[in-house]
């Protein structure tokens, strides 16, 4: 798998490092509250297990399975294929994703935990693609900014693979063509 990577776009290293600079962040920001966390899955893993444990607050945690993408392009449909478990009125909710792209799957997200009445809405991505968004959102916590290119490992895949690459990478070119 791992011949598969043409560059590694963020090490392991870089990885924990920016764990643990998240982790400080929203253990300060919420210092008082017990903020519930959702990942959207798959992605979110395994960052967000990553993350939580640089996290020092009593929390709970959920996830949602909601999907946009087939291969390489955004569809722009955001389909919800697994719900969450839990009530989310009047919680403090601090999303968690893979990465910000077009924006379209976090805003759809927001928008249906506001509307079932969620107290507060974060969003916590461990990459933002500035240059690839079409929704109007940003995220509150970002690990790093990657450029404009199709990037797989730590959660993000190619056609449901390379999941668990413990690095950020770029896949050769032949990949696509296999
Ligand atoms: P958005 O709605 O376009 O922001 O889509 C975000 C979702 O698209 C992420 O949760 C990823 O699953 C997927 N995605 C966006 N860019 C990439 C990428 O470079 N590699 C793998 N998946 C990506
Ligand atoms: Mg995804």
């Amino acid at each position: 798998m791992k011949n598969d990577i043409k560059k590694v776009s963020v090490s392991a290293e870089q990885i924990e490092e920016m764990l643990i600079r998240l982790g400080n962040q929203i253990t300060n920001d919420y210092k008082n509250q017990e903020p519930l966390f959702i990942g959207l899955l798959k992605g979110c893993n395994p960052f967000m297990v990553d993350l939580l444990k640089h996290i020092d607050l009593y929390c709970t945690v959920a996830y949602m399975d909601v999907s946009s993408y087939a291969g390489t392009k955004s569809t722009g449909n955001v389909r919800i294929n697994h719900d969450l478990d839990t009530n989310v009125e009047d919680k403090d909710i601090i999303v968690i994703d893979d990465i910000l792209d077009t924006g379209r799957t976090l805003n759809a997200v927001v928008q249906l935990l506001k509307a079932r009445g969620a107290k507060s809405v974060k969003l916590c991505v461990l990459l933002d693609k500035p240059e690839g968004r079409v929704a109007p959102i940003e995220a509150d916590y970002v690990g790093g900014l990657v450029p404009n290119e199709f990037v797989v490992g730590y959660g993000l895949d190619y056609n449901e693979k390379y999941r668990n690459l413990p690095y950020i990478g770029v896949l050769k070119e032949e990949v696509y063509s296999k």
